[in-house]
């Protein structure tokens, strides 16, 4: 493992005005997705979307990293180029997803734990050669009564250092995502504390493994209040709580913290990002996006799965990607969604 090429690549995906595209829904995720727009989940609508983004005009200058499903790392544009090859022209870094999803914990009803460890170092070494350069791994952390138990924040964090302990000895950066689901009626003060008790476990665990904090990157969620509470916070609180627990539980070591937008809408997504680059000037870590569905979600609406829309759904990417580069700087302003 070349420790120096681990550090570059984590701070080439936080280079400043840009940040990381997730396209990594599995097949289950990308056919609700597609359900809106009532378009059939076939490998060539899933093809023909994703080139749709990749191929966006000017896109290398805001997206610095895109995170692939397996099947996109080896697909092929319409016209036979490898996405990779695409990506590699462009300046962009490949990155994959690479645990299988949340199942339910054992004995802890309510909480999921995130699998995929088995077989895993065979599977870098071949994304490696296949020319990924980043990986993800997201845990799953909902809130309710009694909910989460210390057992899965711990199973979870656990898991999530034995992922990127793998990823780093096979020359890739991991992002290290535990999410703490915002479905619920919770305060922000709730989430604040869930959110801090799982980034204590998981910086403990990735410690214990002997994780290059230099080497990863994190992508947790925002502290904000749960979706279906009463009270919403709002955007400066949101960022001032944000960056408070970040201070607290994240060492200065780790390049960038890239957050997920987590069903906030996109234009809030990039609200809060651009509240703490506004305020908070001299942060030990850069403070970017690695967002799915606040990037995506004006490109798949205005595509509609029609041939005839896709410069249209490729504008609207660019534009949303556009807006958060400038949220990364601080520099987002609401006259900007207006034009
Ligand atoms: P959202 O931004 O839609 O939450 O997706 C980001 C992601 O990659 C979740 O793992």
């Amino acid at each position: 493992m070349s420790v120096q090429d681990l550090i570059a690549t984590a701070q080439a995906l936080v280079a400043p005005g840009k940040g990381i595209l997730a396209a990594d829904e599995s097949h289950a995720t990308i056919e609700k997705r597609f359900q809106k727009i009532n378009l059939a989940n076939s490998e060539t609508a899933r093809r023909d979307y994703r080139e749709m983004l990749f191929a966006a005009p000017g896109i290398n200058e805001y997206i610095s990293g895109v995170i692939l499903y397996d099947e996109t790392l080896r697909q092929k544009a319409a016209d036979g180029t490898p996405f990779v090859e695409l990506f590699n022209k462009l300046g962009i870094i490949p990155g994959i997803k690479v645990d299988t999803g949340a199942k339910d914990l054992a004995n802890c009803p309510g909480e999921k734990i995130t699998e995929g460890l088995d077989g895993l170092r065979e599977r870098f070494k071949e994304y490696h050669k296949l020319g990924a350069r980043f990986a993800k791994w997201r845990a799953v952390i909902n809130i309710a009564d009694g909910i989460p138990s210390e057992t899965c924040l711990i199973a979870n964090a656990e898991a999530l250092a034995r992922y990127a302990s793998l990823a780093q000895e096979q020359s890739i950066v991991p992002i290290v995502e535990p999410e703490v689901i915002m479905d619920g009626t919770h305060s922000i003060d709730r989430c604040e504390e869930v959110s801090s008790r799982a980034l204590v476990h998981v910086f403990n665990k990735l410690r214990e493994q002997r994780v290059r904090l230099e080497g990863m990157l994190l992508k947790p969620n925002m502290i904000l209040s749960g979706a279906e509470a009463g009270v919403h916070a709002d955007i400066r609180s949101v960022a001032e709580r944000t960056i408070k627990t970040f201070l607290r539980t994240v060492p200065a070591a780790v390049p960038g913290i890239v957050f997920l937008s987590g069903g906030q809408s996109d234009e809030l997504a990039t609200q809060h990002l651009n509240a703490m680059n506004a305020t908070f000037k001299n942060l030990p870590w850069q403070l970017s996006f690695s967002y799915g569905r606040a990037l995506q979600a004006p490109a798949l609406k205005a595509w509609a799965g029609k041939p005839e829309n896709l410069k249209a759904g490729a504008a609207a990417f660019a534009r949303r990607a556009r807006l958060n580069s400038a949220a990364r700087l601080g520099a987002y302003t609401a006259e900007m969604e207006r034009t």
